[in-house]
């Protein structure tokens, strides 16, 4: 049923037949093509629809078109006038506010809605009326000190040639996503789309039988086909060479909850009504085998023919000897720990769209990896890569959960097939349903030390749930065993990671790879020496730093840029004030709400493990004197579009301003790698130093001038000073390439690193980031809740290349890390939604501290190294450890969710 509506959307009239019913965002986004207006759930719980009705936030996706008729409605994109960003859109700029992007409309709209009401608000203000909106990148600071900051002016200046490393420029693609304008995954998709959706299994173990559904296709009106697992070239997928493991579409087994099993294809509207009884898909469900116990059972089903045990993977590191290593123990600790299945939660569920063009196909979709997706989606296919063209999207969120194809394979298996563009994009709770996981793990250890605090072993079996398939668990199962001993010297070592196949949804990469749980159990450790010695806790860590010259667990003797110790002096007066403050807290409290303070340090291997991640980046400017840096590395929010243009630009001499560039696209791009393992600002960074020297080589050669020559390009002009007098050369004189750039410059840079022998000895890592973080939580003993009043985080990031970008990444990292300690645990088929699977939102989020630490790393770009990872990884512990000071309960299950605490307490009364 239709009905004439209208509507008055950002000061236009609208008429528009649509049922009065559709939801408001379907029609601002789809009728009117105001897609700054962004969908992460359509069910109220992200806020990412949020527009204004009447100067009141709504959230779009609960609001039938019907009760916007007649109303104001007011979208992000009209808060910009007359394409000037409004003062509030220009202080997200200026703090750096945005990150991938997607929650900024939603964020601005609500802030929006306040400053229309009140023009001076409290922080606490701006978190209550900002509430209902998620962002899954900032940890929600910055958001807030830009609303409270609207009216300040900008007096930053762009910095001049050679002077934009250290400087916090507003990112490159800020205006983009402040005024509605940059596309995601589902916001250009071609209005003659066909569009699919896989069903999916409801059970974690079945046998599934299907009969012709084709012959079914005319059954149902605006169904095209039904594509099963025939129609697939070559039906597995996987990260590895070795791990394909993972069909497009069932093949007879379904493995978990959410496991592919048919594709339908047919109008957006009639794909939607479709269930698999429709079809009569038949499942025959089996025991699914949970959890690592049961799977590595002797009488287990085994779950993939070639992995007895259901071990995918296992890694070891062993040094010294660990019997020898006790023999001067004066405090030995054991511990058990577990962890479980962690959401993404990205706020932009996985989207995009493909075509045929010729005998090619195109797919844009959201990604953090292009030419991994290049080379998948042609192995699917059976085809040459050179035959696959991927443009990414931009990319509303990833964390590692869009380094694996979700959409990629049947868009490009359908769009080959029908000639005609295909749409894809998940709703929430089969983004969440089908998406991998972080890796819960069960991990047993044992440390000790002398009499002074010295480690003398490090032992640890860590076993990480790699749920029905490979994905990223060998990755996992390798990274842990390196990092478990903690960012100490410890003479002897035995640590052992293993990837375990169970039934539970496939457990990939998630910020850190198994290094977060892993700092759990090895900072539990420390602080239980710290006690058995009557030592502090930090001190102990002090003391235990590793530092240039030492050698690691994997006998790697680290040559520069070791700075575990100066992260720790730099927390020390600070932790020391933490301390009173709690003590003095607890002196003037009744003893229901205790506070406590602890402390985390982390270290972590920049890039892949032992394996060659090389990245090419390269740089032209044309005959306008238009500079591009040609960028295969996609920013999925971290901001790398920004940082490797300024490190290019310094590189090359010339102004960062004057830069503009291509990002991913795999036919204008060399391979960058994947935007994983923190290493696009080390790897990709140094190719972009490295093609920017390249770059300013030519022109000094073409000019033949010495190195000592400045020079700079205004107008298509390019003017060479060599000391003697100015030259003009005018650009366009000169000669083109076929990309049409008169001078081009190219820059590889593969990180140095060796295999690990039987031992797990050898050099895994170029470099390691440092950190350590310290907390102040509040612990309410009747309730079991714990509140985070503050973190303060020091890192070691080499060289901060843009402070306020490294200050953002260490914001979002702590909120991803304390939603680890404090409150995620996806069940399948239970939190498969974001009003069930909770994440941090502003009242969560303490007050948060960074200082930067900057022990430079010469092989990096100008000394940098990475941070994506190493933001979220001491946060747990840290949260941990003042559980413990502030209760006495030694916390070894994450999350540690109300009933959990309250459990630990009631064991500790009833020990007294
Ligand atoms: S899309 Fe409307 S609240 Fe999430
Ligand atoms: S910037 Fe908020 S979700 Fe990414």
């Amino acid at each position: 049923m239709t009905a004439e509506i209208f509507l008055n959307v950002n000061g236009q009239s609208h008429a528009l037949k649509v049922p009065p019913v559709k939801r408001l965002s379907e029609v601002i986004r789809d009728d009117l093509s105001l897609t700054g207006t962004k969908v992460g759930c359509n069910a109220g719980d992200c806020g990412a629809c949020t527009v204004l009705v009447d100067g009141e936030q709504v959230c779009a996706c609960l609001t039938p078109v019907i009760q916007a008729e007649g109303r104001q409605v007011t979208t992000v994109e009209g808060l910009a006038e007359k394409g000037t960003l409004s003062d509030l859109q220009k202080s997200f700029a200026r703090h750096g506010a945005a990150q991938c992007g997607i929650c900024t409309p939603g964020m601005l709209m609500a802030a929006t809605s306040l400053l229309n009401k009140d023009s001076d608000p409290s922080r606490e203000t701006v978190e209550d009326a900002l509430g209902g909106v998620l962002c899954r990148c900032t940890g929600y600071q910055k958001i807030v000190d830009a609303i409270l900051d609207i009216s300040s002016p900008d007096t930053r200046e762009s910095p001049a040639a050679g002077s934009a490393v250290g400087s916090s420029i507003t990112k490159v693609d800020a205006i983009e996503k402040l005024n509605g304008s940059e596309k995601y995954g589902a916001d250009g998709i071609p209005k003659d789309a066909l569009w699919v959706r896989i069903l999916r299994s409801p059970h974690a173990l079945a046998r599934v039988g299907m009969g012709d559904l084709r012959a079914k296709v005319n059954e149902f009106d605006g169904i095209t086909d039904f594509l099963t697992f025939q129609d697939i070239p070559f039906n597995r997928f996987g990260i590895y060479p070795v791990g394909k493991d993972q069909p497009v579409l069932s093949d007879g087994l379904v493995r978990y909850r959410g496991d592919a099993v048919v594709a339908v294809v047919g109008t957006r509207e009639a794909i939607t009504k479709i269930t698999l009884e429709d079809l009569s898909v038949v499942f025959e469900p089996l025991d699914p085998v949970i959890g690592v116990h049961a799977a590595m059972d002797a009488t287990a089903l085994q779950l993939h023919e070639d992995k007895p045990g259901n071990i995918l993977i296992e890694g070891t590191v062993d040094k010294g000897n660990i019997g020898d290593g006790l023999l001067g123990a004066a405090a030995i600790s054991n511990g058990s720990f577990k962890t479980r299945f962690v959401e993404h939660a990205y706020i932009e569920p996985e989207a995009g769209w493909a075509q045929r063009v010729g005998d090619r196909v195109e797919v844009h979709a959201t990604t953090q990896a292009v030419h991994m997706d290049r080379d998948e989606i042609a192995s699917v296919l059976q085809i040459d890569k050179e035959r696959v063209r991927v443009v990414p999207t931009a990319c509303g969120g990833g964390f590692g959960g869009k380094l694996d194809v979700s959409i990629q394979p049947i868009l490009a298996v359908a769009a080959m097939k029908y000639d005609r563009p295909v749409a894809y994009v998940y709703e929430r709770p089969e983004s969440m349903a089908a998406s991998t996981k972080r890796h819960p793990s069960e991990i047993s250890c044992r440390f000790a030390a002398d009499k002074d605090g010295k480690l003398l072993i490090a032992e640890m079996t860590a076993d990480f749930d790699t749920g029905a398939y490979a994905s990223w668990g060998p990755t996992v199962a390798g990274r842990v065993p390196v990092h478990g001993s903690g960012p100490y010297f410890v003479p002897n070592v035995h640590i052992t990671g293993r990837g375990v196949f169970t039934n539970g949804p496939p457990a990939g990469a998630f910020r850190g790879f198994g290094v977060p749980q892993a700092a759990i159990a090895h900072e539990t450790m420390m602080d239980d020496l710290a006690e058995q010695l009557g030592m502090d806790r930090l001190e102990i860590r002090l003391i235990n730093a590793i530092k240039v010259g030492e050698p690691t667990s994997t006998g790697q003797i680290l040559k520069a840029s070791a700075g575990m110790g100066p992260c720790l002096e730099v927390l020390k007066n600070k932790w020391h004030s933490l301390l009173e403050e709690a003590e003095d807290f607890n002196g003037r409290n009744d003893g229901v709400k205790r506070q406590g303070v602890g402390v985390g340090a982390m270290w972590y291997g920049i890039g892949n493990t032992s394996l060659s991640n090389p990245s090419t980046m390269e740089v032209g400017i044309d005959r306008d004197g238009k500079i591009t840096l040609f960028n295969g590395a996609v920013d999925i929010g971290q901001g790398s579009n920004t940082i490797l243009q300024q490190i290019c630009a310094d590189a090359a001499g010339l102004p960062v301003d004057q830069f503009t560039y291509v990002m991913g696209d795999s036919d204008l791009t060399k391979d960058a790698g994947k935007t994983s393992a923190s290493r696009q600002t080390f790897v990709s960074g140094k190719a972009a130093e490295l093609a920017g020297l390249d770059l300013k080589s030519q022109i000094l050669r073409h000019a033949n001038v010495s190195e000592e020559a400045k020079f700079n390009i205004q107008g298509g002009v390019l003017y060479i000073d060599d000391g003697a007098g100015v030259r003009e050369i005018a650009l366009s004189s000169l000669p083109a390439d076929e990309k049409g750039m008169v001078f081009f410059g190219t820059g590889t840079f593969d990180p140095p690193t060796t295999p690990l022998d039987e031992h797990g000895q050898g050099d895994p890592y170029a470099t390691y980031g440092f950190a350590a973080q310290i907390a102040l939580v509040e612990v309410d003993t009747e309730l079991g809740t714990t509140q985070v009043n503050k973190i303060i985080a020091a890192h070691d990031v080499g060289k901060a290349i843009n402070p306020q970008q490294v200050e953002g990444q260490i914001h979002g990292g702590i909120a991803q890390g304390l939603g680890l300690a404090l409150m995620e645990e996806y069940v399948p088929g239970v939190t498969e939604n974001l009003h069930d699977y909770l994440i941090p939102t502003f009242g969560d989020m303490p007050e948060m501290e960074v200082l930067i630490v900057e022990d430079a790393e010469p092989l990096g770009p100008y000394g940098a190294k990475g941070v994506g990872e190493p933001g979220l990884v001491p946060t747990a512990p840290a949260i941990f450890g003042a559980v413990r000071h502030a209760t006495g309960v030694r916390v070894t299950e994450a999350p540690l969710l109300p009933h959990r605490l309250k459990a630990a307490l009631k064991r500790q009364e009833a020990m007294q």
